[in-house]
This record gives structure tokens, sequence and C-alpha cells, in this order.
């Protein structure tokens, strides 16, 4: 039986709030669009997304700040003139958001209520009270859904029909009855999130697999500094849900075992409002030097009893409800207990301002764009300030559709064929029909285990190199696995078999960029070489995978610019 084909001028694939922005834009520009996502809109990850979403508005503060706690934070690897674009758009975004819906928390006289976050100059992180992502995520899918975007939710998408240096389409199949489909379009857009769940303990959504990288890494495309993954300071004890950095924000203070407010130590001005990495380390150092809290140990008390009910209930009810629910904990009443959790990816698909994709250092490829999370521009460089994240996926997500327009009349479509296809057939027949020993949550585990615990916020060669050969191993186990579910029926367990394939390659490049960055800057941390390293590394990560899953580096130079190179201390 043949495969339908379904032709639009552009397709997108998820649909959190890039993707959703993204879409719109084609939309309200009359062209034909279609957003594919594997869950429903309003479960997307950015729908997660707790404290804020920066811009640059009160008198204290000014967009040239902005770039500079950006590029600092970024410890001088993001791309300069990517910031600028960024900061000097944000305060438009912002309003832009607000006029079709958004409800941010107010100052008493009326104006966007903005709170203070790490690494940051001003208190610059707009907010909706502890539900940032969600607000905006309801308020621009509502208007993409009014505008008349398609949306293929609960559609999984499999491949990209990518030859020649053109991408011309999506392969996808329908979660509820396995149906395929093949997704013809002039241009392609990838808002396909993040990938932290490669770590056990981690902040991310179930969902985000990092399907979109590996999807693009199999077609020989680079992904860019994936050595850069983000421990958010402050998940939950023992399961890593995200405590939001709004928290410290509004003033809650960092204790351990001895009851030491212990940032002094680490970083006396910035105390609990240093960049994340720094807290992140800060934090692990206390529990590994034997200063941990709770049953385990291997935790921290943060505390902000002394901010009172009235503000807790007001501006923070969400973090208030999660201890409750996961602890037992009323931060009202009691400290409760965090550690850091693997949060956030700088790398990705590498794109230009505009959002094109790159094909490498010099070429761009011809109708495939990325934004959000799942692309490196790169704004944030080694290390992410909190609320820039938002900012990216609604900015980027807004622009990259915009360019989407500009460009798609001028593309040529290619039209699909049956053969387009045949590797994502062939990939869900293979599962189906394997017999095998192994099974995917057991693997699964493994990989988790061992990313958490050596390729986390602190890694050596040594500890590198257990990863490397791990990947290496479970790659093999992985052709032998057996699930049980053999039906069409909503079969989640053959979706988690082929999510854990995009795992092990996106991991693969993770500790195969990481082990070649012989320097420590932002979030990657080696013990071994624990400085950062301007003469041999200021400069961005390339990796391209080839058939046998082996993985080569190339670099790219950072785009420098006003803000010069300084030591970064906080
Ligand atoms: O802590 C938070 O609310 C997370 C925000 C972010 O990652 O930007």
């Amino acid at each position: 039986m043949s495969i339908p084909i379904y032709t639009y001028d552009a397709i997108v694939v998820g649909a959190g709030l890039a993707g959703c922005a993204a879409a719109r834009e084609l939309q309200n520009a009359g062209k034909k669009v279609a957003v594919i996502t594997k869950l429903h809109p309003l479960r997307s990850h950015s729908g997660a997304a707790q404290g804020g979403v920066n811009a640059a508005f009160s008198d204290e503060d000014s967009i040239e700040l902005h770039e500079f706690d950006t590029v600092k934070g970024s410890d001088y690897l993001a791309d300069q003139d990517a910031v600028e674009f960024m900061c000097k758009n944000a305060p438009e975004t912002i309003r832009w958001a607000e006029r079709m819906g958004a409800a941010f928390s107010r100052t008493p006289d009326g104006k966007i209520a903005q709170r203070p976050f790490g690494g940051q100059s001003s208190p610059r992180a707009c907010y909706a009270k502890d539900r940032t992502g969600l607000t905006l995520l309801q308020t621009i899918y509502e208007q993409a859904h009014r505008s008349g975007v398609k949306f293929w939710d609960e559609w999984y998408a499999a491949d990209i029909i990518y030859r020649d240096g053109k991408v011309s389409g999506v392969i996808a199949f329908n979660i509820r009855d396995m149906k395929m489909a093949i997704f013809n379009a002039k241009s392609v857009m990838f808002a396909t999130g993040g990938y932290a769940r490669s770590y056990k303990i981690n902040s991310n959504a179930h969902a985000n697999t990092g399907d979109g990288l590996s999807i693009v890494a199999r077609h020989g495309l680079p992904l860019e500094d994936m050595e850069f993954v983000q421990f958010h300071p402050s998940g939950l004890s023992g399961n890593g849900v995200l405590i939001s950095e709004a928290a410290r924000g509004e003033g809650g203070r960092l204790f351990n075992s001895k009851g030491e407010r212990f940032m002094e130590k680490y970083a006396p001005n910035a105390m609990e409002l240093a960049s994340r990495d720094v807290v992140s380390r800060a934090i692990l150092n206390e529990i590994r030097e034997g200063r941990g809290v709770g049953p385990r140990k291997d935790a921290v008390f943060i505390d902000v009893t002394h901010l009172g009910k009235e503000l807790i209930m007001e501006r923070l009810p969400e973090l208030r409800d999660l201890a409750i629910t996961f602890l037992g904990l009323d931060m009202i009443k009691e400290p409760i207990l965090i550690s850091a959790t693997a949060h956030y990816s700088m790398g990705g698909i590498p794109v230009n301002i505009a959002g094109n994709v790159r094909k490498n250092n010099n070429t761009l490829v011809e109708g495939f764009y990325a934004a959000g999370e799942c692309s490196c521009v790169s704004v944030h460089g080694a290390n992410r300030l909190g609320a820039n994240s938002v900012l990216e996926a609604l900015l980027f997500g807004r622009y990259v559709g915009k360019t989407m327009v500009d460009e798609v009349d001028a593309i040529e479509l290619r039209v699909a064929t049956q053969e387009d296809a045949q590797t994502a057939v062939d990939e869900i027949n293979n599962i189906l029909s394997n017999n095998g020993t192994e099974t995917v949550p057991k693997l699964r585990e493994e990989l988790q285990d061992t990313m958490t615990a050596n390729a986390g916020a602190f890694r050596t060669k040594e500890t590198l190199e257990i990863v490397i050969a791990k990947v290496k191993e479970l790659r093999q186990r992985y052709k032998n696995i057996r699930i049980k579910d053999k039906s069409k029926l909503f079969n989640t367990e053959l979706q988690e078999a082929i999510e854990f394939g995009h795992m092990l390659d996106y991991s693969a490049f993770i500790v195969e960029s990481a082990i070649a960055r012989n320097e420590s800057r932002g979030a990657h941390f080696r013990e071994d070489f624990d400085t950062r390293n301007d003469e041999e590394f200021l400069k961005h990560t390339m990796g391209y995978m080839n058939k046998d899953g082996e993985i080569s580096l190339e670099y790219m130079d950072v785009v420098l610019g006003k803000h010069e190179l300084r030591a970064r201390t906080y």
C-alpha cells in the first residue's frame, strides 16, 4: 500500500514556543504550513519553563548590559552578532507576546514585573508567577491555532527528506495507529527541543529525547557545541524536577549540612545569583566533600521561609506545590532539598542568525531551518543565562518564521517519492521484527547512569572514555533488542525504542566533543584541564557522524564583538 503524500509550503516539527511562533508567521503570510508534533502542543516542554523571559526594559537596565551579561555568562563562546540581535529585539518580542494576550505579572504601577536571575546585572526576567513558559505557550499556540495553522499532533517525525544539500520534507507516523505519511514541502523547520533525558537526574519532559538532532546527524549534517550541557542548580532532590531560579531570584538562600551559606566561598559577590554553572558546581562540590543533606546526603537546602507566605503564594505557588507533592515539604514552613539537575543543552543544530541550517562552516542547507533548544545559533555559548531560553525560542522562532516567509517562494518543490520514506519504514520494521534479548528500559538506564556519573557537571578524560566505551557497547546491544508490543495502536514501546536510538547518537556527540575540548569553559568543566584556554579553544565544535556512527570533529570561529574577553568571576 502506498504511503500518502501531503504537500505544504512549510513543515514545522515541534509545537513549543519556537515552532508555534514560526508557524503563525508563515500562516499569517498566506503560506500553507503544518506543524508536526509528537505531543499535544500544550504539553511541549516550553510549558515547563517557570521563572521568566529576559528583556532589558527598566531605566536601570540596557540592551548593552543584557548583551554583556549574556556574553560573560556564555564564557565568551557565544556569537556576539547573534547575542546583539537577540538582546536588541527582546523588549519588542515581549510586547508582541503581551499584545497577543500573555498575562505577565505586574508591578503595583502596572508595568510588567521583572525579577533578578543569575548572572544578570539587573532584574530582567519578565514573569507570570512561576508559570511563564506555560502562559506564553498557551498564548502563542492559541494564536497560531486561531490563524489557521494545521497541527498534526501525536505524529512522530521519523526522518527528513535530504538529498544534494536540500531538505524537501519530513517522514512521520501517526502514534495512534502507526500509519506513515510523507510531508513534502519547500521548506522544513526543526523546533524539536532539548535532550537532557540522556541523564538520569534531569528536569526535562520525557519527550526530550533529542530526536531532531539525531535525525539531522544521521544525514551527515553537523551538530555544534554538543559538549555544553547545562546543569540547573535546583532540581528537586531525587527526581530533578525543576525548582525555578525564581526561588533564588526572589531571595532564596542555599545551605549545607553545617548550616553554612556556602555560596560565600564560591561567588562572594553574586552569591546564589552567580551563573548556573558556578552555582551547580558549588552545590555538587559541597555534596562531594561530605556536606550534603537529606537521607542520602546528596542534596543541599534552599530556604525561602524568610520571604513569607504572601510572597511565596503570589510569586512561587507552583514551586511550593511541587515540593509538597514530591518531597512532602512545604517551603513556606521549611527549607527544601535540591541538587543540580541536567536542564538545557547549549549545543544543537548549527544555524545562522536567520535560522538557516549549516551544512558545514561555509555552506547552508537549502530549505532547512531550526530554532529553539534544538538549534545552536549560538547565543548561549558555553553556558546559558536563566530566562534567555524562553526568549531565544520565542524570538528566533518568530524571526525564523519570517525568514521562511521571505525565502519559500524562491525554493522549488522537489516532488517526494515513496522511496523517501524507506529508511523510516525499515527502522520501524526492524524494531518490530527484532527478537533479541535486550530491553530498551534497561539499556536506557545504563546510558543515563553512565552519563550522569561520568559526563556531568564534572568530567575528565578518564570518565569520558568510560562513556565512550559504554555508548559503543550499548549501540551493539541496541541491535539485539526485543519489544513485546507488536501492535499498531499507541505503540509507545516502539516509540521509546526509536527514541533510545536517538539518545545513543546524540550522547556520542556530547562525549566525543567533550573529550576533545581540553579546557574548562562554562558548563563544560574538565577537572584535568580546569581553566579556560582561549588560545586553543575559543571556537565552536562541529561534530559529524558517519554511517558507522563514528564522530569526527572540526572547529568553527566564534563571532567576537565589542565585549572583550575577561576572566569570569561573580
Ligand atoms: O529556573 C528557571 O525558571 C528556568 C528558566 C530557564 O531555564 O531559563
